[in-house]
């Protein structure tokens, strides 16, 4: 076709496809610096000097609600402090618990279970929602409806020593209990009188309208956990010192019947902001449904037996998912350890409510 062209045509297409070329290339020079711009600006780390950066990222980063959560006082302080030796004593205790009572302890062998107290109180006890100290030296001495007495700090470390390490009770004048006692006392000694700080304890969760499911809880106890605590939930033992590496949920070597983690919630509590192992209250991996249904698991299983008849000398001060009878409510003892729990709370707040209308209403 080309070749039919006369010369001043051929002119006129080699002018017109300059003219295009040249425009296309104008377009790509433009983007490509546009483009070399765009990323020299992103990639820019803002520098101290750089003000309008830096506005722009804090206006681009989501603020987060700053909660005032507690935390420990540092060690640091305590140079010079005549009860540091025994501070630092009691916290080696609190971590190291086996290595003074396990199978080879030191102070007491096979006088527990082996367990560390700090398996269940992080951190030494320092943990947010770890299941933390922070709020014992401020609230104890208290009543406790367990055992239905006012009860000081020796008394309730022996009773995590009693249940939750299923063993022996320390003399109240032991160098081991007084250690401990003062480590407690000087984690919580900047709290205020009678208060709870931020982040003590456990992290509340929502109550399931349904039973928890132990059948769904064992599903996920294989996914989840197993691994560590093994599958006959017994944990793992490191064989140089006979101590835990992974402790154990159930079985001989487990915390008892009597402990505050063989109550379900507590148990779904401590797991959903603590469990897998890296979990913390702001990291959670647990829905609070697979928390409940692997407590109902980890907790129908066997467990040491304890004494209890003397437990809860009121029984209508008994917690609702405490998995024993009898109690003052019309409930059975499936529903009280497995739920659903609504409706016992219900009846519960109903039956105090009454309470205090029988105590106001003046006699005649
Ligand atoms: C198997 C888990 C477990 C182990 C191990 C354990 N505890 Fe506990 N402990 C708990 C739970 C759960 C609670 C809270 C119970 C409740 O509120 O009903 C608790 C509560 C306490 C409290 C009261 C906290 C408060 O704020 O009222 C103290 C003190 C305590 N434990 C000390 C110890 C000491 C000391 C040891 C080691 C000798 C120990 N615990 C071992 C589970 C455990
Ligand atoms: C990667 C290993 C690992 C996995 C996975 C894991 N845990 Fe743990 N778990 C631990 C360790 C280690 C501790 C003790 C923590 C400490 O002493 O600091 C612990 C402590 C516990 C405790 C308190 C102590 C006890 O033995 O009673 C419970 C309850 C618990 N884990 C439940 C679970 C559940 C439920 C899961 C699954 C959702 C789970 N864990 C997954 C390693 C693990």
């Amino acid at each position: 076709m080309i070749r039919n062209l006369n010369t001043e045509q051929k002119k006129a297409i080699v002018k017109a496809l300059e003219t295009t070329i040249g425009i296309l290339a104008t377009w790509i020079l433009f983007l490509v610096g546009f483009c070399v711009y765009y990323l020299y600006q992103i990639n820019r780390t803002p520098d101290s000097g750089d003000i309008a950066a830096e506005t722009m990222s804090s206006k681009i980063e989501p603020v987060k609600p700053k909660m005032n959560f507690w935390s420990p006082p540092a060690e640091s302080t305590l140079d010079g402090d005549p009860e540091k030796d025994q501070i630092l004593y009691g916290k080696d205790i609190i971590a190291n618990t086996a290595l003074y009572f396990g199978p080879k302890g030191k102070v007491a062998a096979h006088s527990t279970n082996g367990m560390n107290c700090q398996n269940c109180h992080l951190d030494a006890g320092t943990r947010i929602f770890g299941n933390n100290y922070s709020a014992v030296a401020s609230t104890y001495p208290k009543y406790r409806a367990r055992s239905g007495k006012s009860e000081d700090v020796y008394k309730r470390v022996n009773d995590c020593f009693e249940r939750s390490l299923n063993g022996k009770a320390l003399d109240t004048n032991s160098k081991e209990m007084q250690a401990i006692s003062h480590y407690i006392q000087w984690l919580g000694k900047d709290v205020q009188k009678g208060k709870k700080p931020e982040g003590s304890g456990l992290k509340e969760i929502t109550m399931l309208d349904r039973a928890c499911d132990p059948v769904k809880g064992k599903a996920i106890y294989v996914e989840k956990c197993q691994l560590c605590h093994s599958k006959n939930g017994g944990g793992q033992v490191n064989p140089a010192n006979g101590t835990f590496v992974y402790p154990p949920l159930w079985g001989p070597k487990s915390y008892n019947v009597g402990a505050g983690l063989y109550r379900i919630s507590n148990f779904a509590k401590y797991v959903k902001y603590n469990m897998p192992l890296g979990s913390t209250h702001e990291s959670a991996q647990l829905s609070d449904e697979e928390a409940w249904d692997i407590a109902a698991f980890v907790n129908s299983q066997e467990h040491p037996k304890k004494d209890l008849s003397q437990d809860w000398p009121k029984i209508s001060e008994k917690p609702f998912d405490h998995p024993f009878g009898p109690f003052s409510d019309g409930f059975k003892e499936e529903q009280h350890k497995f739920g659903p729990f609504k409706p016992i709370l219900e009846a519960k707040k109903k039956a105090e409510k009454e309470k205090q209308n029988q105590t106001k209403t003046p006699t005649v």
